[in-house]
């Protein structure tokens, strides 16, 4: 690259940078209310508002009170959400039928906020854990998470969830061979225009431990998720991950967890140049919150700039909590 030749002091750097104007003239990426979905959680019951503890500001809502924040995140601009259920204990088990459960919380929540809010695009994700007595995301049989029977678990769950009106599937299972088993299913039941946005790179990872509270799979969980989540010490796992999602029909594909994961957002996008997002997900957002309540970070311009650091990685978006908040200052 040429300007890599170039001398001081005929190349000054600060030249470019010397006021707001020049600065906002050279700038390379930008963040907009567009690139965000804004994952959401929901329970069962009216005017609940239940804060999850470790996510300050992070509430699972009642479908009536989902609509209500669901239609203001769409008059700031949010394009889609992604939601996630806490159901009962009781209705977790084995064999995780709720999942394929017509009328479920999620299936209801879509169908609700689908007649709300026609506007705005829903995600919804596909994996077991909300709904197994053993939090995990398989169907687990002995020791195993088996990899096949998952697969046919998933695929009704996906058929469920495409009935009741989501736009977005969004797998974050990490079986293999679940984004072709559910291409398949979704053409074959004539729903063609479900997008699948594949959570194609997705590491066991310590960072999404306020989300198992929020979805209350913390206390159900046994052992860990290394035999189906990707090892946190691998790159080119991933680029084999992602190109085998998009083969079987992925329309996107997402990275999971984001700020310490931008590596693999980079050379994902640099790879396949297909829309791809980051997740940042909720460890990453507790550590926000975290740090500022104790007054140790500047908590809006930490927000905007993890945000915007997705963008500079070759994200075309960013799942975030932040989201409403974030487009709302975006608006000014
Ligand atoms: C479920 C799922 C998880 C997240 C999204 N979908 C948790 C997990 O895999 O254990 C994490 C979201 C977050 O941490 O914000 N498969």
């Amino acid at each position: 690259m040429s300007q890599f030749l170039s001398q001081f002091p005929r190349t000054r750097m600060r030249r470019k940078r010397q006021a707001a104007w020049s600065r906002d003239m050279v700038r390379e990426n930008l963040l907009t209310p567009a690139d965000f979905i804004w994952p959401i959680f929901v329970v069962e019951g009216e005017n609940e508002l239940q804060p999850v503890s470790s996510m300050p500001g992070v509430n699972r809502m009642s479908i009536d009170v989902a609509v209500k924040h669901v239609k203001e995140a769409a008059s700031v601009g949010v394009p889609c959400i992604a939601i996630f259920p806490n159901i009962a204990q009781t209705l977790r088990t084995e064999d995780c039928a709720e999942a394929w459960n017509p009328d479920n919380l999620v299936c209801r929540a879509t169908r609700a906020i689908r007649d709300a809010v026609p506007e705005i695009g829903i995600m919804e994700d596909v994996a077991l854990d909300p709904y197994n007595a053993n939090g995990h995301d398989g169907i687990v049989r002995g020791d195993k998470i088996v990899n096949d029977e998952s697969v046919e678990a998933l695929v009704k769950q996906t058929l469920a969830q495409a009935e009741a009106g989501a736009n977005i599937i969004g797998p974050s299972d990490m079986m293999d061979g679940r984004i072709g088993a559910m291409r398949d299913a979704l053409e074959a039941a004539g729903h063609q225009d479900v997008m699948i946005l594949s959570y194609a790179a997705k590491y066991a990872s310590a960072f999404y431990g306020p989300f198992r509270e929020a979805v209350g799979a913390d206390g159900n969980l046994k052992g860990d998720k290394k035999t189906y989540q990707m090892d946190p010490a691998n790159s080119n796992e991933a680029l084999q991950e992602v190109g085998m999602d998009i083969a079987e029909g992925a329309d996107m594909v997402m990275v999971k967890p984001g700020i310490a994961y931008l590596d693999i957002c980079q050379r994902v996008k640099d790879t396949f140049g297909v829309p791809t997002f980051g997740y940042q997900c909720s460890g990453e957002y507790a550590m926000i919150e975290a740090a500022a309540a104790n007054g140790w970070i500047d908590r809006d311009k930490i927000m905007f700039e993890s945000l915007l650091a997705f963008k500079r990685a070759g994200c075309d978006g960013v799942l975030s909590y932040h989201a409403v908040e974030v487009s709302k200052k975006l608006n000014g």
